[in-house]
């Protein structure tokens, strides 16, 4: 498999090419997920091409397409072209943000039966701007976040950008949630961390990070670290 990388039994990663976001190069990167019966959970799809298709037909049958935030949504419809039956699932907000989408499902506080078994999740609240839905594979621990943590290598920009990004706080190891989202919780520190502390109940030991480096040991001791801002009152 050249495009689709295993992360643990299961568990697998496509790193997708870098979209400009607000001037800013972005790397991305979907998760995928197989059921206990051989259904595909794909989390924020990026650009589908032919090889990717084959490699992904060869793990399973796609059958859940997840939007875990509404900023996330360019690539839903090319992935529900090449898979009409599967099951199209909105982050919250979404569904008014993409009228031009017909979405099947919402996705909730808890999971929906098709995945509970191998996959929990929760709605990350506190802010006013925009609600992040966060996912935990249960087998192999692994915590998937979007953009609430934000973990670029610290060569991966270069100039002015190097500077805009570390001073917005999302360059590893000391990745976190972006600035400007981070101000938009200034009212609901205590529901975030609420969210933290049910995240962290799960014992992730790997975390998947959307846009830069995952962690794939002390999960829990990053989080807090990553999470420290909304300890402060
Ligand atoms: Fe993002």
């Amino acid at each position: 498999m050249e495009h689709v990388k295993k992360i643990s039994d299961g568990i697998w990663i496509v790193d997708g090419d870098e979209v400009p976001w607000y001037g800013m190069p972005y790397t991305t990167r979907a998760s995928i997920v197989r059921l206990d019966n051989g259904d595909l959970w794909i989390h924020s799809p990026g650009k589908i091409y032919p090889e990717l298709r084959n490699e992904v037909d060869a793990l399973g049958v796609v059958k859940f397409l997840v939007s875990p935030n509404k900023i996330h949504h360019l690539f839903l419809s090319d992935w529900k072209e090449c898979y009409p039956n599967a099951i199209l699932y909105a982050s919250p907000g979404l569904r008014e943000k993409r009228t031009d989408i017909s979405f099947d499902e919402n996705l909730e506080d808890f999971p929906p039966q098709h995945w509970e078994k191998e996959i929990d999740q929760m709605i990350f609240r506190g802010s006013t701007a925009m609600q992040e839905v966060v996912f935990f594979h249960k087998s192999s621990r692994t915590l998937i976040l979007t953009d609430l943590i934000e973990n670029f290598h610290p060569d991966h920009f270069t100039g002015f950008r190097k500077l805009l990004a570390k001073a917005t706080g999302i360059v590893s190891p000391n990745g976190k949630t972006p600035l400007d989202w981070r101000m938009s919780f200034i009212f609901g520190k205590k529901q975030a961390r609420l969210c933290l502390e049910r995240m962290i109940s799960w014992h992730p030991s790997n975390v998947i990070i959307s846009h830069g480096e995952c962690v794939f040991d002390g999960a829990d001791q990053f989080l807090r670290k990553s999470f420290g801002w909304i300890k402060k009152a």
